[in-house]
């Protein structure tokens, strides 16, 4: 389903390379990927800091075990460790670079962003660390017409917009060393890298009914939040001695 990407999220390798320079010149000697997937960004930083080791967690074992075989074939396995467990109150950290992409839900009960969440991340990162933080936001504000044609129960409370997601980080004990947002090309290499290979099929096999309606429902809510829907990448810095 996913051959065609290289990030679970709107990415450009462009950006990502941008962000492994900066979050490597901070030498971290241990990173800790929070929903990890198959961790691409967090084996890039394992290549550009060759002392430091990783561990990522995630429920869905089928894109842990293609961190793995990725990580073998870059030589990075004997430094990294893809655990299937979940995030939400993990022993692991505290780390001096934590990555959180698209993955906020795994340490709160909450689909969207809370105050919860970004305490975990500022306990879970050393004090000179350093938090990549990947979230959606609201690049504007959806109507209830845009809302209805998104995915099943979308609320205007599901994101934050990105003033509003700053002000929880700062609230939560960070500040941000670099903001920068998902661009639209990156969007539809995305969603068009999610859909491309069954598309492709289906072309094939006109018949498959549940295939295209999946298909076609997908396609109309991408459409409902194309434009809509942003995501925000925060390189956050720990405030020094801070209590929640
Ligand atoms: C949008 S994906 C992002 C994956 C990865 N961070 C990336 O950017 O490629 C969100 C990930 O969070 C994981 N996840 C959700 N709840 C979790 C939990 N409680 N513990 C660990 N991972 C979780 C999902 O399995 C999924 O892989």
């Amino acid at each position: 389903m996913t051959t065609r990407l290289t990030f679970h999220g709107p990415l450009s390798s462009a950006r990502a390379d941008t962000i492994v320079g900066r979050l490597s010149a901070n030498r971290p000697h241990t990173v800790l990927d929070i929903g990890c997937g198959w961790g691409e960004l967090l084996l890039r930083v394992l290549e550009a800091v060759p002392e430091a080791r990783g561990t990522g967690v995630d429920l869905n074992e089928t894109d842990l075990g293609r961190g793995r075989r990725s990580a073998e074939e870059r030589g990075l396995a004997g430094r990294v460790a893809f655990l299937a467990e979940s995030a939400r109150d993990t022993a692991h950290g505290p780390a001096d670079l934590v990555l959180c992409l698209g993955a906020t839900q795994a340490l709160s009960d909450a689909d969207c962003p809370t105050p919860e969440a970004l305490r975990s991340l500022r306990r879970l990162v050393t004090d000179h660390g350093r938090v990549l933080l990947g979230e959606g936001v609201w690049d504007r504000r959806p109507t209830p017409a845009e809302l209805a044609g998104m995915w099943p129960g979308a609320a205007e409370s599901d994101h934050l917009t990105l003033p509003a997601l700053l002000d929880l980080a700062v609230e939560s004990g960070f500040r941000p060393e670099w903001t920068e947002t998902a661009t639209l090309p990156e969007w539809e290499e995305f969603e068009s890298g999610c859909q491309a290979d069954q598309e492709v099929w289906l072309a094939a096999n006109p018949d498959a009914v549940e295939v295209r309606e999946r298909l076609d429902r997908h396609r109309a809510q991408w459409m409902s939040y194309r434009g809509i829907l942003g995501m925000a990448y925060l390189t956050l810095v720990p405030v020094r001695d801070w209590t929640a």
